[in-house]
């Protein structure tokens, strides 16, 4: 069963059955303000922080689903008879109205006709204002006069999370609204820019401020009485809960249309005088429109694939490039999942959507690498979630302290000691910087000088050597890295036991390291960090083969965990995938950890992340025990470290398996299996249920997941091959035996490659000739920057 399909031509995602299982959401903004939409125009806006600088409210986890959201109700003069623009709120039988919704790169397109009226809402953010621009098309396609009224809706939040949900005999007072010259100001006492404001290019017929009036008492989004009767109240007060309506009564001749602008925005009345002047005129809405669009298109265009696969085509030229820049701009926190009640950066998430693209966007990575850095202790671990500002050089003040806010935590608290420490977390970060470096050449930036969480500074490359280190002393009875609080796997808490995986991440740091080492001219640091490599290796294959696959870890009674003689957890995909993809695993023992994957992981909607899952609590091995069998953590297809088995796949040289793999998670293929899936098919969701489970296939949690970046990175540095290295730009691609061709455009450096790969004689890697621009060429040079040039790749 489908509910849409791909529109790769105008870069949409279009959803014609818009009564989806659950929410399908998409992100607007691309800087400071960002808003988190459905496909029914459900959802939140916020400015920064999600948890500390809401501006409209969501009411997480609710019934009905998804409320409240940025509205538009159209009302028939006529005969009072009232829809919405988007089918929620008034949610007209799907029968009598037709809706569409188009999801795009940053706006969200509303369609709907109803009894002769084609409207349409766009929702975006403007490139160069933090204003949420609600763009309203109205057109009478009957054939007679018609009299109607638009209004708008949407409901302000008392901005920090905790106050929007508690001590209401403070927070309900401190929050204030008023009207005039056709701007709503809505205010929160208690905060120095506590000021939004709504507002629009025409003059209103009639307003609301206030929530409560606009509603109703005993009435809900969907039957608010000011749309009922046809007439706002001029509602506002200081004190209450607040809403932006402003009401537009129109006339439409047949075959006449309207477009009205409303404006949300961040500041006073101020601001909004300036925004009602400046998107007075529709033109500057379409400049705004039209710069998204260039924002994207510069993006998009330093990579862009053509291969036999359509759904690899859509999704790495399209949306799991855009899910990976959503996580890297917004971090993680704010879906409809996570609402809010956390903000910050997650260590290990942060550091690995940094690692994934830098080619499209080099500058928010590198800040991104930068607050990472300054979150690692001088132990050489990094705090595991923290708000960036903490660390900031220029801390900002507020005058004044509000009453009831969350306390202000001080350095002491924010320290975490060893026992909070998750021994993967800063390990990513060495492989981040590295691809930082190889895809910019902005080898200065090894030397930049950067804080420490508990104090001091060093260079870049110095608490690189602090994260290798932290780990080479961190290691249990059994010479393995402790597993600390967690691993990679939240619920996997081996404290002072062992994780396999964490020893092959170790190894793959130092092996991105010491050629970094090695480009900087620090010898003696490069065979230093070799020969620990070399012995991390070494206690890996000694400890950690069960005979036909790698276990998972040893616990802190040293208890081996995922061998051939556990009845549950026997076979984990994260030490197998690790073991091949960091290097340490022979070809040998390698191919029999691919093959344990095939056997016990391997499922039609991609790879499971233990098998068979867990029903016993064991505390020794964590809370992944604990969790029900086939969901999240144990025995679900986890979606993030599903490209590491594609990654692995491609260093044993099985472009089979590894393209079977990646089209079994890949949601462009799930398109018509939505009975199935349920979520949205244009991003990878953090868990599909697993085979335990009776709702086996179920994908959960859209967008928030390290299964964009390195879905993304996967397919392009494994699979297609194109992997930017310090002075050339590598192409080892690993395919399917009857891919006859492919082609990718790569911009790197400032310089466009074309580069068109040929198979013919049906092999799945091992690259026989690179000509470029018709010339042989060991390897692909960075030529100057504005360069076009044309690489010829024959596999054989
Ligand atoms: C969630 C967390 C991530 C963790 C994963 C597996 O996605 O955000 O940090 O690695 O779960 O536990």
């Amino acid at each position: 069963m489908r509910y849409g399909y791909f529109d790769n031509e105008h870069r949409e995602y279009v959803i014609d059955r818009v009564d989806t299982p659950v929410s399908w959401t998409n992100y607007i903004g691309t800087k400071d303000m960002c808003g988190v939409v459905n496909q029914t125009a459900g959802g939140y806006l916020f400015s920064g922080s999600s948890e500390y600088h809401r501006i409209t409210r969501f009411r997480p986890n609710g019934v009905p689903m998804d409320f409240p959201g940025h509205y538009v109700y159209l009302r028939d003069e006529a005969d009072g008879d009232f829809w919405s623009v988007s089918w929620q709120p008034v949610s007209k039988p799907l029968d009598q109205a037709k809706y569409v919704c188009r999801h795009g790169l940053s706006y969200s397109k509303y369609l709907c006709d109803y009894r002769g009226i084609h409207a349409e809402q766009t929702l975006f953010v403007a490139e160069d204002d933090p204003v949420e621009i609600w763009d309203v098309v109205i057109r009478n396609d009957s054939n007679r006069v018609r009299n109607l009224s638009a209004f708008s809706y949407c409901e302000f939040s008392f901005h920090q999370i905790d106050m929007d949900n508690r001590n209401f005999q403070m927070s309900l007072y401190a929050a204030g609204s008023r009207y005039a010259d056709g701007i709503i100001e809505h205010d929160l006492y208690y905060e120095e820019d506590g000021y939004q404001f709504f507002t629009s290019n025409f003059e209103p017929d009639g307003y609301d401020c206030l929530r409560d009036a606009f509603i109703g008492a005993y009435h809900t989004e969907r039957n608010p009485v000011a749309v009922e009767r046809g007439v706002c109240s001029g509602s506002a007060e200081l004190g209450g809960n607040h809403c932006g309506s402003l009401q537009k009564r129109i006339t439409l001749q047949p075959g006449e249309s309207v477009r009205l602008i409303f404006l949300l925005g961040e500041g006073g009345v101020e601001s909004g005088k300036v925004m009602r002047q400046r998107y007075a005129n529709a033109a500057a809405v379409d400049e705004q429109f039209e710069k998204l669009r260039l924002f994207w298109d510069k993006k998009l265009e330093k990579l862009q694939i053509q291969t036999p696969n359509d759904g690899m085509n859509a999704l790495i030229n399209i949306w799991t490039l855009y899910q990976s820049e959503i996580n890297v701009i917004f971090s993680r926190f704010s879906s409809f999942i996570e609402v809010g009640g956390r903000t910050g950066l997650g260590y290990r998430d942060t550091a690995q959507d940094a690692m994934c693209v830098p080619h499209s966007n080099p500058d928010k990575c590198r800040q991104r690498i930068v607050e990472l850095l300054r979150a690692e202790t001088r132990a050489g671990y990094g705090l595991h979630l923290f708000e960036p500002r903490w660390f900031e050089p220029e801390q900002k003040q507020q005058s004044f302290r509000s009453p009831t806010v969350i306390p202000t935590p001080d350095r002491a608290s924010i320290v975490h000691g060893i026992k909070d420490a998750c021994s993967d977390d800063a390990l990513w970060l060495v492989v981040s910087v590295a691809q930082y470096i190889k895809e910019t050449g902005d080898f200065a930036f090894a030397d930049e000088r950067i804080t420490y969480a508990d104090g001091g500074e060093e260079s870049v490359y110095d608490h690189l050597r602090r994260i290798l280190n932290f780990s080479a002393e961190q290691v249990g009875q059994n010479g393995i890295c402790k597993g600390l609080r967690a691993d990679w796997n939240d619920c996997l808490n081996l404290g002072g036991g062992e994780s396999t995986m964490v020893s092959f991440l170790h190894y793959w740091a130092l092996d991105h390291f010491v050629p970094l080492a090695e480009k900087l001219g620090r010898s003696e640091d490069a065979t230093y960090y070799r020969a620990m490599a070399e012995h991390v290796k070494d206690v890996c294959e000694r400890v950690l083969w069960d005979g036909s696959w790698y276990i998972r870890g040893i616990t802190a009674d040293n208890r081996k965990i995922g061998t051939h003689t556990d009845a549950e957890g026997k076979v984990h995909l994260e030490s197998n995938a690790w073991a091949v993809l960091s290097g340490v695993a022979s070809k040998e023992r390698g191919e029999q950890a691919l093959r344990a994957i095939q056997e016990y992981l391997y499922t039609p909607y991609g790879i499971i992340l233990n098998a068979p899952p867990y029903t016993k609590p064991d505390d020794g091995i964590g809370f992944v025990t604990r969790v029900y069998p086939g969901l999240k953590e144990n025995g679900a297809i986890f979606s993030h470290p599903n490209p590491w088995a594609w990654g692995a796949a491609c260093a044993l040289g099985d472009g089979k398996a590894a393209m079977t793999f990646y089209d079994a998670l890949c949601p462009y293929h799930q398109n018509d299996k939505i009975e199935v899936r349920q979520s949205e098919p244009y991003v990878y969701c953090q868990f599909v249920v697993g085979k335990a489970h009776t709702a086996f296939g179920r994908a959960r949690h859209p967008f928030m997941t390290g299964s964009a970046g390195w879905s993304y990175y996967a397919a392009t540095e494994y699979i297609l091959g194109i992997k930017p290295d310090y002075d050339c730009l590598s192409v080892d691609p690993c395919i399917p035996a009857d891919w006859k061709e492919f082609s990718v455009t790569r911009v790197w450096r400032g310089v466009t490659y074309d580069i068109h790969v040929t198979n013919p004689n049906g092999v799945t890697c091992g690259v026989k000739r690179i000509l470029l621009n018709g010339a042989p060429v060991a390897q692909i040079p960075q030529l100057s920057a504005g360069a076009r040039c044309r690489v010829e790749v024959e596999l054989g």
